[in-house]
């Protein structure tokens, strides 16, 4: 290779400028600055590279191999051939991998090798709970372990980036895709967004076992109008910094290495569009050093949203907004060079966001070496490994929440000898996995009824009666269903939703139970039988009606590959459940969106005034939830009591008693809330500002402590700067958002 002496002066001039950086800069975990030599490797291949090159490494191609949008046919193997694309999604398998890999590295001029991004949410073969669910642990170092295992079975089978972790704070269960996020509430959310980070990503990805993580949807893309998928987001600026953006900015300050653009608009302009976001927001104000790459073809269509009225032109404002990689769109690669000629994007803006793809595959080690994520022996020994199921089926019943056990229904008394497993969900293997299950394989899942026979097979007569379809008008199973309710001990129903009613493109406006799942319940559960309902489902449910009239009902959400064998170690008592809802559980759909963190208003409804006619509630519906934010029953009972508070310079300590005043010893998640109580604004009656999940023994009492600072207490103003404010706040200590004790301070 012959340079230039010009070059090699301006290469010196980069390499002493960047020593001093680098020097005056301690490289923090995760730090997206490369080192002197990868710097000068990166610009001088930059230099070399020519405009078609440049514009193929912003290009993203998905395979038909599992199409997770709207397929645009691309001849990928053509493209990465002669270097037109640089990155690819939705291939895995070592041998499929290299086979790509090596397209690009031994059949395009210059051989940059690729990413390969696949939608790794919660599992790789291994399918854990989905995030929801695993969000109803609060265990965030499993939350963490479930990411490191999946990134570990991914890099296994070539996958280098993920489209995890999806944040976004959703109130409304009508929306299919908050089966992906942690559910309602914002500082949670936080928590839970740098775990995720975390396990995906390590504290860098050079030990080959770990992946680019992508957090995403940028921004606000829970908020869609009633819910539905796609739909505008209105929001005011207090509300998006408040209650949206948080997660997005704590993956960022974990280190995430690339953000994904949104679907949807913000106030009038689509994320992809948004140069306020992805440039003065998210480089800008928060730093952030790594790759922003679109949603599926989300280029394309600010066409449909009214902000471009071609597709050169949409490609044109992406660019200039920062957005660096399209997907599947061929946006950029159609009209990037158009648009260049027409100087309507630079070359520098082109150059930067080769820049930054370039510094990805430069920290994977993918310039050391592209094969190092094909390794047929890591293929072969780190997927499915027993450690991993054993995890995994903890991690079930970790995220098991139990809303309701009257008569101590549950858990099934050991000694019976005939239990009915009911239900369209009872045999089901495929909806175990939920939806994005990525590479998992159904038939490898354990079903509810596999469970129970592995769990009671052997002593216990398990009898099986599907009872009805998940989803039609059918009545003919429910006889049958009644009978071996009638021949059995103990009853259990199986019921929810398919892993396909939630997840993209899955809102739904009625979101009880799916077709004639009530009326089998209501059949099976006049036979008298002690009866559990144990709930497959990726939302939510306005389940009032089955509320009052099942005895006991365990929320399972889908489990994933061990669901069958983690929800019966709950029911038989093995396991003492200790879930709790993230996202509040609405009366009827009529009610949405009903959350914890709700501000009073003028005229807020007293349950002391029940009569009162002019205030903020409904004739037909009382404004509480089914079941609150924070709330999981167990199978002994927690109880609360000498709460106190005090302030001592900077910090406040709140304090509680908890006692385990039940026959078994449990875990138990203990919640702190705030409530500001005078502001310059308006501010939610509670807000979670801390959790400890403790093991208290049967009998035992514990003092439980949160320190917080007057920084924890700040929030947003209408000028959009965050500060706390002095007054009076009230703290709460409980077990759910609706079960507190309290006490006040004063700043
Ligand atoms: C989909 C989803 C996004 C996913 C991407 C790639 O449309 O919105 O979450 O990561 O496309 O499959």
């Amino acid at each position: 290779m012959h340079f230039h002496p010009g070059f090699l002066k301006s290469c010196l001039h980069i390499f002493i400028l960047n020593l001093l950086i680098q020097v005056a800069i301690a490289q923090e975990p995760n730090d997206i600055r490369l080192s002197p030599a990868d710097s000068i490797m990166v610009e001088t291949l930059i230099s070399r590279m020519t405009l078609d090159e440049k514009i193929g490494q912003l290009t993203l191609l998905a395979s038909a191999w599992n199409s997770t949008g709207p397929a645009m046919n691309a001849d990928y193997e053509q493209l990465i051939k002669t270097g037109k694309a640089g990155a690819v999604l939705n291939f895995y398998t070592v041998d499929k991998v290299r086979e790509l890999q090596k397209l690009a590295v031994n059949g395009s001029r210059l051989g940059i090798p690729l990413l390969f991004g696949n939608d790794v949410i919660h599992g790789h073969r291994t399918i854990f709970p989905i995030p929801l669910g695993q969000a109803a642990s609060w265990d965030l170092a499993a939350i963490e372990n479930a990411q490191q295992i999946a990134a570990m079975e991914a890099s296994a089978e070539g996958i280098n980036w993920t489209y995890a972790p999806m944040v976004d704070i959703a109130r409304d269960p009508r929306w299919g895709r908050v089966a992906e996020g942690a559910g309602e509430d914002t500082w949670l959310g936080c928590l839970i967004a740098k775990a995720s980070v975390r396990g995906l990503q390590g504290e860098n990805y050079k030990d080959g076992k770990h992946i680019l993580a992508c957090v995403k949807h940028f921004a606000a893309y829970g908020a869609a109008t009633a819910g539905r998928d796609y739909n505008v987001v209105d929001i005011s600026p207090v509300s998006l910094y408040e209650n949206y953006l948080p997660p997005y900015k704590a993956a960022v300050d974990a280190g995430v290495a690339s953000v994904m653009t949104s679907f949807n608009e913000i106030n009038g302009v689509p994320s992809t569009a948004n140069h306020w976001l992805l440039t003065d927001l998210l480089r800008k104000e928060w730093g952030f050093r790594g790759f922003v790459v679109t949603d599926w073809t989300s280029i394309n269509e600010m066409v449909a949203h009214g902000v471009a009225a071609d597709v050169k032109a949409a490609a044109g404002l992406a660019l200039n907004a920062g957005v660096d990689m399209d997907m599947q769109g061929s946006a950029y690669l159609n009209h990037l060079e158009e648009l260049l000629k027409e100087n309507k994007v630079t070359q520098a803006s082109i150059d930067e966001a080769v820049r930054r793809i370039l510094t990805a595959k430069v920290r994977l080690g993918l310039f050391i070496d592209p094969y190092r994520f094909c390794n047929k022996q890591r293929e072969q020994t780190e997927i499915m490994t027993k450690a991993s199921q054993d995890f995994a089926r903890k991690l079930v019943a970790e995220s098991c929440v139990l809303l309701k056990n009257s008569n101590s229904t549950l858990p099934v008394s050991p000694g019976v000898k005939s239990i009915a497993v009911i239900g369209p969900l009872a045999d089901s293997r495929k909806d175990m996995l939920g939806n994005w299950y990525s590479a998992g394989k159904w038939e490898q899942a354990v079903s509810l009824l596999e469970g129970f026979r592995n769990r009671y097979g052997k002593q216990t007569r398990i009898i099986f009666e599907k009872g009805c379809n998940l989803n039609d008008s059918s009545v003919s199973g429910i006889d049958a269903a009644v009978k071996a309710a009638r021949e059995a001990d103990f009853v259990i129903l199986a019921l929810g939703e398919s892993g396909e009613m939630s997840g993209e493109a899955a809102s739904r406006t009625n979101i009880d139970l799916p077709g004639m799942q009530y009326t089998l319940a209501e059949a099976v559960i006049k036979a008298g039988k002690p009866t559990a309902v144990v709930l497959f489902n990726g939302r939510p449910l306005a389940i009032s009606r089955l509320n009052r009239i099942a005895p006991a009902i365990l929320e399972t959400w889908f489990g994933g590959t061990q669901a069958g064998n983690g929800i019966t170690d709950v029911i038989s008592g093995d396991v003492n459940p200790s879930g709790k809802i993230t996202m509040s559980f609405p009366r009827n759909t009529g009610q949405i969106p009903v959350y914890y963190n709700v501000k009073n208003t003028g005229r807020p409804y007293s349950p002391d005034r029940p009569d009162e006619k002019y205030v903020s509630r409904y004739l037909d519906c009382p404004n509480t939830p089914l079941y609150p934010f924070g709330f999981g029953l167990s199978y002994t009972k927690f109880t609360y009591s000498g709460i106190q508070a005090g302030v001592k310079g900077n910090s406040i300590t709140i304090s509680a008693k908890v006692t385990n005043s039940g026959g078994r010893d449990g875990e138990e998640i203990v919640q702190l809330y705030i409530q500001d109580k005078v502001g310059s604004i308006t501010r939610p009656l509670k807000e979670l500002k801390g959790f400890k999940k403790l093991m208290i023994k049967k009998g035992e009492s514990v003092n439980v402590s949160f320190t917080i600072s007057r920084e924890d207490l700040s929030f947003y103003h209408p000028d959009l700067m965050k500060y706390w404010e002095p007054g009076e706040f009230n703290a709460f200590i409980g077990g759910s958002s609706a079960d507190v004790i309290s006490a006040s301070f004063k700043l």
